[in-house]
């Protein structure tokens, strides 16, 4: 989180300020009800400057997630099969090797948040960057795919979507966010995520807004499930890679360039990684980059969580998202 929005959005903090907000128990902070989202004020902020200001190139390609999901997987993936022309996955100096797979693509609403949006322009395309945000709140040139849900066409840029078993995610959640605020309890945690008011939630909003767009526009927004990844994650990589314009040349296959990537990408490589074994992700929040690799597994919430917060659970999700197909 950005401790101060940039000069020229402070006049935004009366308007964040009126808006409905609830305490966010395991971040520490306040989170704001904006268009339908709870955030924190400086994502508030960070949100409003990219729907009016971001510019995305029809070759763009955005990893959007709710924290937990896999979105550290997804970046290195995503990562290491576009620029594998630049960076053989196999090189012993693949930038993935030294650094924590989110300094390799740029996070929109961190730049937003800070006024350091310049710095997209300067990328070469395609551009590969990464989001929390819902699809709501990306600008108009990326929301055209969500406005084909209505009827229209579908343009705009590529969206890869990553979403995981709600249970999971709030296990995951909160063992995370320990670091911040270590006295907050599962339960807290749980209450409020059934809620809906946890940063980037409702998580049944933010899944159903991708989720539509991409069965309107599967060629805009490609929706994947952390479970299925950890099933066959080689036939994912293959569906991303195609996704993005740049299938496996049979040459490439023939080498086991999807393996490599895939190994290079794994959890046991990515945690044994000097670069993922120090430092933060954010050390006003202490939290460790370590902690981003915790068990990866589907279906550890059997550990932490009561069949009957699993059924209250279950039901939140057939409700608000059943009816739509989308089924954990
Ligand atoms: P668990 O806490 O259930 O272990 P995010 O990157 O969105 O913060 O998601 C973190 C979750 O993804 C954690 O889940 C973490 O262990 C898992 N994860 C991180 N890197 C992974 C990888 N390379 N392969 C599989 N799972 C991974």
């Amino acid at each position: 989180l950005p401790e101060q929005p940039p000069e020229k959005l402070s006049h935004l903090a009366d308007m964040v300020s009126s808006l409905p907000s609830k305490m966010e128990v395991n971040l520490g902070v306040r989170v704001y009800c904006y268009q339908g989202f709870w955030l924190p004020d400086n994502w508030v902020v960070a949100a409003i400057a990219m729907q009016r200001g971001f510019k995305a190139r029809p070759d763009d390609v955005i990893v959007a997630s709710l924290p937990k999901c896999g979105t550290t997987w997804l970046n290195a993936l995503a990562f290491a099969t576009m620029a594998r022309h630049t960076y053989p996955p196999a090189a012993a100096s693949h930038p993935l090797r030294r650094l924590n797979p989110h300094q390799c693509l740029p996070f929109l609403e961190g730049l937003f948040a800070t006024g350091q949006e310049a710095m997209l322009d300067t990328l070469p395309s395609p551009r590969l960057m990464n989001t929390h945000m819902p699809l709501t709140m990306l600008p108009n040139t990326v929301l055209t795919t969500a406005a084909a849900t209505e009827g229209g066409g579908c343009s705009g840029c590529r969206v890869i979507y990553i979403c995981r078993e709600p249970k999971d995610i709030v296990v995951s959640f909160w063992h995370y966010f320990q670091q911040s605020v270590p006295s907050v309890t599962l339960a807290e945690t749980f209450e409020a995520f059934c809620d809906g008011a946890k940063i980037f939630g409702p998580f049944w909003d933010h899944i159903l807004n991708y989720w539509r767009a991409s069965t309107a526009c599967p060629d805009n927004v490609l929706f994947l499930r952390y479970e299925e990844l950890l099933r066959d994650p080689t036939s994912n990589v293959r569906k991303l890679a195609q996704f993005v314009g740049l299938p496996f040349s049979d040459a490439e296959e023939e080498v086991g360039v999807v393996d490599t990537i895939v190994k290079l990408c794994s959890l046991d490589n990515l945690r044994s990684l000097e670069t993922n074994r120090t430092g933060y992700v954010d050390k006003r929040m202490n939290l460790r980059r370590e902690t981003l690799f915790r068990k990866g597994i589907a279906g550890d919430w059997i550990n932490h969580i009561t069949p009957e917060m699993a059924r209250r659970l279950d039901d939140i999700v057939a409700q608000k998202l059943g009816t739509m197909g989308l089924i954990f």
